[in-house]
């Protein structure tokens, strides 16, 4: 089958080199021509583990291809996968300018049926939207079918994540297209992933709800840290006894500076968004970012605290600055903010991060940035954990130790057991850990230690 894929970016090139692995014949599209240069020669910019291979590898096979000439790709495709970016407006709404453009240049170069499915993160309705604009511009009629398939993608793994999900969502109108889609995921089949088929507001919302119950569980799991924290208890330990819960789940309770990136900062705003559009104001949603914002502030506060409650003058360094690992993504990292507040209180900053320092030049130019972990610390008044790859998981910690100004660590995302750290002789700070260092934060009781 041939397909396009229209929108180059994280969530459009996973998709197309993963259709392609699938069998599928993939045309990728994009307005950006020097982008579409460097793929058609195999030279992938987005870090993600295993995406250039697999690039090359469906390129040299004659299965995936580059263009910018989107007319030509769509008039060669039975489904046209749209993959553009969905920009968070300065209101929390999401900007459907791309998607409007696309469906545009779809709706007049259509000359034959074709299957239009959503891969990027729309607010609810979207679908419906792109059908009446492609109506409205066809030169003539021809028949189309418009789908909501949403990505789950995790960066870091989006390749895993595509090849072995733990669902497909389809939403669509017409069993023709519901087929086609079926189709296209055939190779599922064999290791039996649930499939969600369904209409397709439901499908929207399928997206919208499961990113907003995860950073839901992070915010969670943040407060009964903080919670934690005032009354001297472990918060692995709390996350371990719900997490066996099978109603629960382990997954997403592990505590830390609050959740960053590009979909659950701007998805759970856009939920608020479009409910509030719908005439529905929800209650948790807000609250969900509005603790996810405070733990930012708490981290700083830790920070603070673990320095006698002040950085000014003070060298701290920083490990890790995108907002998770396996990335160079820094969109909404936590650590972007946590640094602000570090250089604003006048410390000075060392970084280091294995993939995102190139990004982080550009917003944060006033960082001293290193070539690596040791000597981030050396002659550092502490030094923060900030983002947990895995170099920084096998830290030499006594040389760590013997490098910094004064022994501290504040470990914002638990890498390390404060039993082991206090007997190196370390003041550690963590995030809900019983045996760490526990500050006084502002606005909490004297934390019981
Ligand atoms: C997220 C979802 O996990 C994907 O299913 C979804 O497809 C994607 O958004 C999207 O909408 O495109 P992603 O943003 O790549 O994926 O990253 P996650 O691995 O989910 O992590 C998000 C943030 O939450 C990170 O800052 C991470 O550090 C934080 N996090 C995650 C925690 O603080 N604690 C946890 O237990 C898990």
């Amino acid at each position: 089958m041939h397909i396009s894929v229209i929108g180059t970016g994280y969530v459009g090139l996973v998709t197309g080199a993963c259709f392609a692995e699938f069998g599928m014949y993939v045309t990728c599209v994009d307005n950006v021509e020097e982008k579409i240069a460097e793929l058609q020669e195999g030279r992938v910019s987005i870090h993600e583990p295993g995406l250039p291979e697999l690039v090359a590898k469906n390129l040299r096979e004659g299965r995936l291809s580059f263009t910018t000439d989107a007319a030509k790709a769509i008039e060669q495709s039975l489904v046209v996968f749209i993959a553009v970016g969905t920009p968070a407006r300065a209101d929390g709404a999401a900007d459907l300018r791309y998607i409007d453009e696309v469906a545009d240049t779809i709706g007049q170069c259509m000359q034959d049926y074709k299957v239009i499915a959503t891969k990027s993160t729309v607010p609810v309705g979207t679908a419906m939207r792109i059908k009446e604009r492609i109506r409205a511009v066809q030169r003539q009629p021809v028949a189309f079918s418009v789908v909501s398939n949403p990505e789950f993608l995790r960066e870091g793994s989006a390749i895993e994540d595509f090849m072995r999900p733990n669902r497909v969502v389809i939403g669509a109108e017409d069993p023709h297209a519901i087929a086609i889609m079926k189709e296209l995921y055939s190779p599922l089949y064999l290791i039996e992933t649930p499939f969600v088929i369904t209409d397709i507001l439901t499908a929207e919302m399928i997206k919208y709800a499961a990113n907003a119950f995860l950073a839901m569980k992070i915010s969670f799991i943040n407060e009964i840290a903080t919670l934690c924290d005032a009354v001297g208890a472990d918060v692995h330990d709390v996350a371990k006894g719900i997490g066996l819960d099978q109603r629960i789940g382990r997954k997403f309770l592990h505590p830390g500076p609050g959740y960053g990136g590009s979909c659950f900062p701007k998805d759970v705003q856009g939920l608020i968004h479009f409910a509030r559009e719908a005439g529905v104001e929800l209650e948790l949603a807000p609250a969900v970012d509005r603790v996810n914002r405070q733990q930012r502030q708490r981290m700083v506060h830790k920070i603070l605290g673990a320095l006698e409650g002040t950085v000014a003058g003070k060298t701290i360094g920083v490990l890790g600055l995108s907002f998770k690992p396996n990335t160079d993504d820094i969109r909404e990292s936590p650590a972007l903010d946590i640094v602000a507040a570090l250089l604003a209180q006048g410390a000075h900053v060392k970084a280091y991060d294995p993939a995102a320092m190139p990004a982080a030049r550009r917003v944060l130019p006033d960082v001293e940035y290193c070539p690596d972990a040791y000597a981030v610390c050396k002659g550092s008044d502490a030094v923060v954990l900030l983002t947990e790859w895995n170099q920084f998981r096998a830290l030499d910690l006594q040389r760590i130790r013997a490098l910094l100004a004064q022994p501290v660590m504040v470990d914002l995302r638990n890498v390390y057991e404060p039993e082991t750290m206090q007997r190196l002789g370390f003041r550690y700070v963590a995030v809900g850990r019983r045996g760490a260092f526990r500050p006084p934060l502002p606005g909490m009781p004297q934390p019981a230690t």
